[in-house]
């Protein structure tokens, strides 16, 4: 097998906001994809960046009071903590606002401009007089020049469907600052991808066998083929200041690239960065022969990856070069929701971190989802709690927690070589390695789900064998040492195939188990070779836990969050709070220091019998330890609330109950909807601390 040099790339988020979960998904599907390539010991250059630029950034940045640079460079801290907690293995992470951006946009163009495919025009748009600008369509509503309704977005009404140009809207207004807008003309520089070269190169692109899904070359050639209005137009590729972004080389008006011209540019920005910091060379790799460039998007940007993009690469000339594969894949839905885009709800990638919850459950959730279709998947808390349970820890771990103590309490922690022994494909173990060109050959297609439910096939043919062997039963009856010796070795031996097979998805895990098995860390081609005779393992330790169901609970209740670091939130966190309600009447100062608050800790935490909404709580406040009755059972696990702080009302009155005296109160937020939230110092805090 001749060794690949692919280039990959994921589309670049927008630098207006924290990743949401669709984000992730693309994240997770490449980086499988490019972990089984190493696996391969193919050479792999992995990068990714910031699409910083353009009119809703600058925008956003205005509204946040912050400069472009200032506003995109705070998105960008907020990157790592996504992408390693994920295990997203970029080797780098950069942003078109950069040096290496502008130079290649730049040159780019110019080059672009000097082939012929560079027309100026003039065009009339709508402007604001009074934030002095050109406004998308986006940016102007009025009312439907078809049915009337008003403040309609300026391509479309919502409420007649009619579709139109902004200048038909009645009474237009800026969304911006509410001002009529004026009809203004400006030149502007179109890339001509109706020019009869661009086209045939684009039809021979498209076609090449192999290179694109067939639904994306279907979908690609309606629009490169479509006539009359649906025609091929030419793309507008320049807009006016203000605007964030590169400015247009050798002109003397001031003008910058659209942000879709210099955004994919940007993978190359990306990529030349990474380059520098490793010695590699960029126009070299880029022209080398055998080099591969293939990018991982969703299916909402296909137009610009199939059409612009190919096109602009073709005709730039070396050393650029033409995109191998442009991989499409679907929309995530939440519970079945479509999460909007820009507003990103759904599930909280960063709230699922925080939690605790494990990167590997997800990866494994969405691998066993995906496939090489633009399908949309869809995230389903009970599915997800189901498929990870059974298939990573019911069946999977299963096999090693079952066998590998057996080998290290009775057999000084060293394997019986008989797999090796009889290597004829007739024992389990011999099965599992067998299937490994097939679920290759799966991961090699993006065929994900398909490679999993080979893998999770295996796993149960393992676990028949161990059920049918029953080894724990081997171990009580004297006379069975040896059969015991080959039955967890062979398992075992089992085992480590199984986690080769899935370490493109569960990296950790993967390194865990090499760990357990005390080999290095897994390459494909170990599944060449079996451990064999007198192998040493190490001690069993805990591999993966279960979903509990409390945790998507959690995830998706917004409940209160441990109180890990929480990195940072942005604008995750708005959404989180209640709205504020009409408040109680003023209190002095006097008022509230009658209140005795105090940070306590919860020693004991129990049901009360006959009580269907209190715990009892054991409370420390420094002193002598106190009861006290909650009405949180509700929403806490007894278990969870030991050794938890809370803050308590210290100085209320005691009061007697049904089931005995409430010495006092503790705190906790609820609103209308259902859920209690107890209050929780900051780590660090101790029992007895008065809380003012
Ligand atoms: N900035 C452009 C891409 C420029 S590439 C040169 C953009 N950014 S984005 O933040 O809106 O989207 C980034 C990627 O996330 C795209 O591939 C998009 O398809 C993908 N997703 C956005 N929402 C998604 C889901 N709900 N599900 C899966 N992927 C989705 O577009
Ligand atoms: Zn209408």
């Amino acid at each position: 097998m001749s060794r690949r040099r692919i280039f990959v790339t994921t589309a670049l988020p927008y630098a207006n906001g924290p990743f949401h979960i669709g984000h992730i998904m693309e994240y997770i599907q490449a980086d499988i994809w490019v972990r089984f390539q190493r696996m391969r010991g193919h050479e792999v250059h992995f990068v990714g960046a910031d699409d910083a630029h353009g009119a809703p950034i600058m925008l956003a940045a205005e509204k946040a009071g912050k400069s472009p640079e200032a506003f995109v460079a705070g998105i960008a801290a907020g990157r790592k903590a996504y992408l390693d907690g994920f295990h997203l293995r970029f080797d780098n992470w950069h942003s078109t606002h950069s040096p290496e951006n502008t130079a290649l946009s730049q040159d780019i163009y110019l080059r672009l401009k000097r082939a012929g495919l560079v027309d100026r025009r003039p065009v009339e748009q709508f402007y604001d007089p009074v934030k002095n600008m050109f406004l998308a369509d986006r940016y102007i509503k009025g009312e439907c020049p078809n049915c009337g309704a008003r403040d309609q977005y300026g391509d479309a009404c919502e409420n007649c469907s009619a579709a139109y140009a902004a200048t038909d809207l009645k009474n237009p207004y800026s969304t911006l600052s509410g001002a009529k807008p004026v009809l203004k003309t400006s030149e502007h520089h179109f890339f001509r991808l109706s020019d009869p070269r661009c086209k045939a190169f684009l039809k021979q692109w498209l076609e090449a066998p192999g290179r694109l899904q067939p639904q994306v070359v279907n979908k690609a050639k309606e629009w490169l083929e479509g006539e009359g209005d649906k025609a091929l137009g030419d793309w507008d590729i320049s807009r006016d200041p203000p605007y964030f972004g590169i400015r247009i080389p050798e002109l003397d008006d001031e003008k910058y690239l659209y942000v879709w011209l210099d955004a994919p540019i940007g993978y190359l920005a990306s990529f030349k960065h990474y380059c520098a910091r490793t010695g590699l060379d960029f126009e070299g790799f880029l022209q080398a022969p055998d080099t591969e460039q293939v990018h991982f998007i969703g299916k909402d940007i296909i137009y610009f990856h199939t059409l612009f993009w190919p096109a602009m690469l073709h005709f730039a000339g070396r050393p650029y070069k033409v995109p191998d594969h442009v991989y499409v894949h679907g929309f995530i839905t939440v519970s079945g929701d479509k999460m909007s885009k820009s507003r990103g709800t759904g599930i909280s990638p960063l709230r699922y971190l925080e939690l605790g919850m494990n990167p590997e459950w997800l990866r494994y959730y969405i691998a066993a989802k995906l496939n090489a279709h633009v399908e949309d998947i869809d995230f389903s808390p009970e599915d997800f709690l189901a498929r990870v349970n059974s298939d990573l820890v019911g069946k999977f771990v299963n096999i090693a927690s079952r066998c590998v103590p057996f080998i290290t309490k009775r057999y000084g922690g060293k394997l019986r070589g008989v797999a090796l022994k009889k290597d004829t494909g007739a024992d389990v173990a011999s099965t599992v390695r067998h299937a490994a060109p097939e679920i290759a050959a799966a991961y090699d297609a993006r065929e994900f789900g398909k490679a999993i439910r080979r893998i999770m096939e295996l796993a149960d043919e393992v676990n028949r064998f161990v059920d049918a062997e029953k080894p724990w039963e081997l171990a009580r009856q004297p006379g069975h040492e040896s059969r015991l010796h080959t039955v967890c070795s062979e398992a075992i031996e089992a085992f480590r195939f199984l986690a080769i097979l899935l370490a493109p998805v569960l990296p950790r895990t993967a390194e865990s188990a090499a760990q357990l098995l005390g080999v290095k860390p897994f390459q494909w081609h170990d599944l060449e070779k079996f451990l064999g005779e007198g192998h040493a393992i190490a001690e069993y330790r805990h591999l993966l836990t279960r979903v509990e169901a409390k945790q998507l609970d959690q995830l998706f209740d917004l409940q209160s969050v441990p109180q890990s670091a929480a990195p940072q939130r942005h604008a995750e966190k708005q959404q989180h709070t209640a709205r504020e309600k009409a408040v109680s009447d003023t209190i002095t100062i006097e008022d509230f220091n009658k209140l005795d608050l105090r940070v306590a800790r919860i020693e004991r935490a129990e049901l009360v019998e006959g009580a269907d909404k209190l715990l009892r709580l054991t409370l420390d406040l420094g002193g002598p330890a106190r009861t006290v009755f909650a009405g949180i059972k509700s929403a806490y696990d007894p278990a969870q609330l030991e050794g938890r702080l809370a803050v308590v009302v210290a100085n209320l009155a005691p009061r007697t109950m049904k089931f005995g005296v409430s010495e006092g109160m503790v705190l906790a937020a609820s609103g209308e909807g259902p859920g209690i939230f107890l209050i929780a110092p900051d780590a660090g805090a101790l029992p007895g601390m008065r809380v003012k």
